[in-house]
């Protein structure tokens, strides 16, 4: 059975003629695309195309210039401050790289969030252990970040996200860096996060392989625009040879390497 069929077409995330520059530097010029409920979307596309900054536009740490951005149908860019905090409590942000505080031991690292939220230590010391369980990382309480391997963190990462049970999970490369078994152990879990909380995901990656296996729909960036969306049998079979040449990795083609 395809399972990704099963997924109602609601749109959860809307991106509308989103327009973004840094200085002279246009980064994102007219970038359109949906999330619908349920579902995982992968985001591809060469370094510095602006994928880290759209994740970072949902959010609402930075700002578009032009456009608009809707979760569950109310408008981003217009929002009240209490708006925004309802927008924004919905997501998690697993970031490029864990982001774990070094200084804190792993309990407190998954219970930064909660504390935030003002969760009693009792409801925090019921819930860290079987957040560490889901990302499969038992009895690891007491170590400190470095202690860990990079895949490792990035698990602890998602456990400190999934503690505040977001609708929307927003995932920056949670494959980089980490070997191929411990890559496909981070891939099931962003599908677990998905089957168990049925929640949105938008997953960031560079790893072709890694997004074939996870996601619904691909979109890739190029020139501030999204010039492919598809299923992953879509991105496979594509002609264009922009994304032949990504999907491949070849050097000679339409997208300039530095
Ligand atoms: N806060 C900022 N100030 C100035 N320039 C920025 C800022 N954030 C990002 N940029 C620039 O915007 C461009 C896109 O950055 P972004 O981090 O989104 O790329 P990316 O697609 O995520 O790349 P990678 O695959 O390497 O992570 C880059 O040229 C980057 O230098
Ligand atoms: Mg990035």
């Amino acid at each position: 059975m395809d399972s990704r069929s099963a997924f109602p077409m609601k749109e959860k995330i809307v991106l509308s003629g989103i327009h973004k520059s840094f200085g002279s530097k246009v980064i994102l010029s007219g970038l359109d695309f949906s999330v619908n409920e349920g579902e995982i979307l992968c985001v591809i596309g060469k370094s510095g195309t602006g994928k880290s900054v759209t994740l970072k536009l949902l959010v609402g740490i930075l700002a578009p210039e032009r456009g608009e951005i809707f979760v569950d149908g109310m408008s981003y860019t217009g929002a009240s401050a209490p708006q925004r905090a309802a927008i924004e409590s919905k997501y998690g942000i697993l970031f490029q790289g864990a982001a774990l505080f070094d200084s804190m031991n792993i309990y407190d690292n998954v219970a930064f969030g909660l504390r935030r939220k003002a969760a009693s230590e009792d409801e925090i010391a019921r819930a860290v252990p079987e957040l560490l369980e889901l990302v499969g990382l038992r009895g690891i309480e007491k170590k400190i970040p470095s202690e860990l391997s990079g895949g490792m963190q990035k698990r602890v990462g998602l456990a400190r996200a999934i503690a505040l049970q977001p609708e929307i999970m927003l995932y920056d490369e949670p494959t980089t860096g980490v070997d191929p078994i411990t890559g496909g152990a981070v891939d099931r879990l962003i599908m677990k996060m998905r089957s168990v909380y049925k929640i949105t995901s938008v997953v960031v990656t560079h790893d072709i392989k890694s997004a074939c296996r996870i996601a619904d729909r691909v979109i890739m960036i190029y020139e501030g625009r999204v010039i492919f969306t598809g299923d992953p049998d879509a991105l496979m079979r594509s002609s264009d040879p922009i994304v032949r040449q990504f999907v491949e990795g070849k050097a000679d083609g339409p997208i300039k390497v530095i």
